[in-house]
């Protein structure tokens, strides 16, 4: 396994321009990230066509855009729902061919027709295919931190052997990404700053009867209902610094986390010298994707401009780690070593899984996690069924607390 700390900066592969139209697979299509990926897409018919498109469930929404994007494939995760799709393709006299389940899945991420794919599935279900993206030597738009969050490493040697490069899609990482260009290895670098909104909750102090409906109204981007509930909680950031730690082989104690509610900075860099870089734009992830898509050109996103005259003060705060235990529980993790984020990102999926389904109160989701990170301590895995098997113990460690902490709910 690869040494965090070996690992330059941002050396994820040389970007060569692109050449011609780019084929671009949308792994999670129906989603939030699908959807701004889409957007910025249609602006740009002369460099983008749409390879492969993908979902788990919603097949109606799926068939609809393959009605609009004409992909050479399209995958549905389920495959009780492939008949589903390929009946509403027939009847719209769509020529895309159908697949799905996990096979379809990888086939997609690996289609020849792609030279890049976005890997925008939520949560561990998009690790495999995000892995076959990056070892089939695709130019990979990594969304999905849980892949990175629990198998960095092997996540990293699949891009290297690839030849490809990984362009980071979280705006965070994007605006770091941003800020560090030119910089060859992270020697020069004194720190990494991420920026939080602080969620919806930033100025509540009783979490108590917390909805599902509250948790996911977050004040800046339109997200998700999963990473919505990992930003009420700060778990989002936290998985965050995991995910940073990787891309930029930085220890966590050169990882900072500031609150800036505005989210108007994405991030920021410190350099030796003092100096502190900020990558700054709306809320509106059509920029980050846009400047993946492109990159090293700059292209349209669509989004809006951002005017300095309207807005205000810019405000930075210290997280409370007392209201938000989540984000302590991943630092947590990241000291204990890659094992422990697998555990950490496996019990939080079911935990927030739980909240959003009504069988676990919101204050309880960090204690699901915290229990199944007492009980579990693996070894570092060394291959991708070793992450699986971590995996699904703790799944199945986090179920039993689940059920413990409300029995009557479940
Ligand atoms: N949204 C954002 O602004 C944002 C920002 C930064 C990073 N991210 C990251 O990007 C990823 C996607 O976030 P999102 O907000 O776009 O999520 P989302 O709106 O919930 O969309 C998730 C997508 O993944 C598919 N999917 C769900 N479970 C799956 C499974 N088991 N196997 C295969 N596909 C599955 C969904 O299909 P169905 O629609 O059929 O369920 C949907 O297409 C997450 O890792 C998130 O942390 C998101």
């Amino acid at each position: 396994m690869a040494d965090r700390e070996k690992i330059p900066v941002a050396a994820l592969n040389p970007v060569p321009a692109a050449a011609g139209v780019q084929g671009v697979t949308l792994l999670g299509a129906t989603g939030s990230i699908g959807a701004s990926t889409l957007d910025v897409i249609t602006r740009h018919p002369e460099r983008f066509r749409v390879a492969a498109l993908t979902a788990q469930t919603r097949v109606t929404e799926l068939a609809a855009l393959c009605v609009t994007h004409r992909p050479a494939l399209a995958v549905i995760g389920d495959p009780a729902r492939e008949a589903t799709l390929r009946e509403l393709l027939q009847r719209a006299g769509s020529t895309t061919r159908v697949s799905s389940g996990p096979d379809g899945l990888l086939e997609a991420a690996q289609l020849a027709q792609a030279q890049t794919v976005v890997a925008a599935i939520v949560g561990a279900a998009g690790l495999l295919p995000t892995l076959a993206a990056a070892r089939a030597g695709k130019r990979l738009l990594l969304a999905n931190k849980e892949a990175i969050v629990c198998a960095g490493s092997l996540l990293l040697e699949a891009v290297r052997a690839g030849g490809a490069p990984l362009l980071p899609v979280d705006s965070e990482h994007n605006a770091v990404h941003q800020c560090l260009s030119g910089a060859a290895t992270h020697a020069g670098v004194r720190r990494l700053v991420l920026t939080a909104s602080g969620g919806p909750f930033r100025q509540r102090t009783d979490f108590t009867g917390v909805t599902p409906e509250e948790a996911c109204a977050h004040p800046n981007w339109r997200m998700g209902p999963k990473i919505s509930v990992d930003s009420a909680t700060l778990m989002n950031k936290g998985l965050e610094v995991i995910e940073a730690s990787w891309l930029f082989g930085m220890p966590r104690d050169r990882i900072d986390v500031v609150v800036h509610p505005q989210s108007v900075i994405h991030s920021m860099v410190e350099f030796g010298d003092g100096s502190v870089l900020a990558q700054m734009g709306t809320p509106d992830m059509r920029t980050p994707i846009a400047y993946c898509l492109g990159f090293p050109e700059r292209i349209d996103s669509g989004s809006a401009s951002l005017d300095f005259t309207r807005l205000g003060p810019l405000h930075f705060e210290a997280p409370d780690l007392d209201r938000f235990p989540c984000l302590g529980l991943a630092y947590r993790a990241l000291d204990a070593g890659p094992a422990a984020s697998i555990l950490l990102n496996a019990s939080n999926e079911v935990a927030v899984e739980a909240f959003l389904d009504g069988r676990l109160p919101f204050a309880a989701i960090a204690g699901v996690i915290s229990e199944v990170l007492d009980s579990e301590s693996p070894a570092a895995p060394a291959s991708v069924d070793g992450v699986l098997e971590i995996d699904a113990a703790a799944r199945r460690r986090a179920r039993q607390a689940v059920a413990r902490t409300a029995p009557g709910r479940s």
